[in-house]
């Protein structure tokens, strides 16, 4: 029996980052969006940075109105990211950790040094019926403070596996993470650094049901096109989950 379908959500930010290059309206994330729910994307994700280095305000509010599919917002735990989904209502929302000269989001969330601010984070976006994600680490502690503090689910920050090809360790704290997660009836997300050649091991990961992919798939897509880019992710992720039957 092959392993639960895995939802493929694709971060659209970079196809913002190259709009913001010259600051103009092209190419736009919103349309980018509409084609990777066409090509059979399971929802968009998108991450409002504080400085507004890719995604701007008004991406977000007219990604609030025209995604079909299920719209997953990034951001950092500030009030007024919280405000801005209190009043789009995003379907998720994922909180990141945010440190401005970061390249991109480098680490998990702190969740043991700044459990009362997310706490009060959850509890606020569930009170008005969004679904909660916590990306973190996968790291044990991290996994049972997400739970205590409410969150629906986590997403397991993969980029140690992605940065080191080869080894075994991260993917087995990936494992590990995933299993204690679902454990305590947490959802298990994963995302960061994930491409077409290195997402079969993580998409194996049967407690795994939804990754969230993004630089890679616009970057491939500046060759093969988005259409196709996304597609052959979700092929990748099949195939793994085909692969890896009980
Ligand atoms: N998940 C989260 C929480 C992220 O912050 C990012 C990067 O914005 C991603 C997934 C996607 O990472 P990548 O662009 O490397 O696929």
């Amino acid at each position: 029996m092959a392993l639960r379908y895995q939802r493929l959500y694709v971060n659209i930010d970079h196809v913002a980052t190259l709009r913001q290059a010259r600051r103009g309206r092209t190419p736009d994330p919103v349309a980018a969006a509409t084609v990777c729910e066409r090509a059979g994307a399971d929802g968009i994700t998108a991450h409002l940075r504080e400085d507004r280095r890719h995604i701007q305000d008004d991406d977000i509010t007219r990604l609030a109105a025209t995604v079909t599919t299920l719209l997953n917002l990034e951001c950092a735990i500030t009030d007024d990211m919280l405000r801005l989904a209190e009043t789009l209502r995003p379907a998720q929302v994922t909180l990141v950790p945010e440190r401005r000269e970061e390249i991109t989001t480098e680490g998990g969330l702190d969740v043991v040094r700044h459990e009362t601010a997310v706490r009060a984070a959850v509890t606020r976006l569930k009170q008005v019926g969004i679904r909660t994600s916590l990306f973190i680490d996968p790291d044990e502690a991290a996994v049972r403070l997400s739970h205590a503090v409410g969150a629906d689910a986590i997403e397991l920050h993969t980029g140690t596996y992605a940065h080191h090809p080869g080894s075994a360790a991260p993917l087995q704290a990936l494992r590990s993470a995933a299993t204690l997660g679902a454990t305590l009836g947490l959802a298990v997300h994963a995302g960061h650094g994930l491409s077409v050649d290195n997402v079969g091991p993580v998409a194996a990961i049967p407690e795994i049901e939804e990754l969230n992919i993004g630089h890679a798939i616009v970057g491939r897509a500046i060759f093969i096109g988005l259409d196709a880019a996304v597609r052959e992710v979700r092929e990748a992720m099949d195939e793994a989950r085909e692969a890896d039957r009980f």
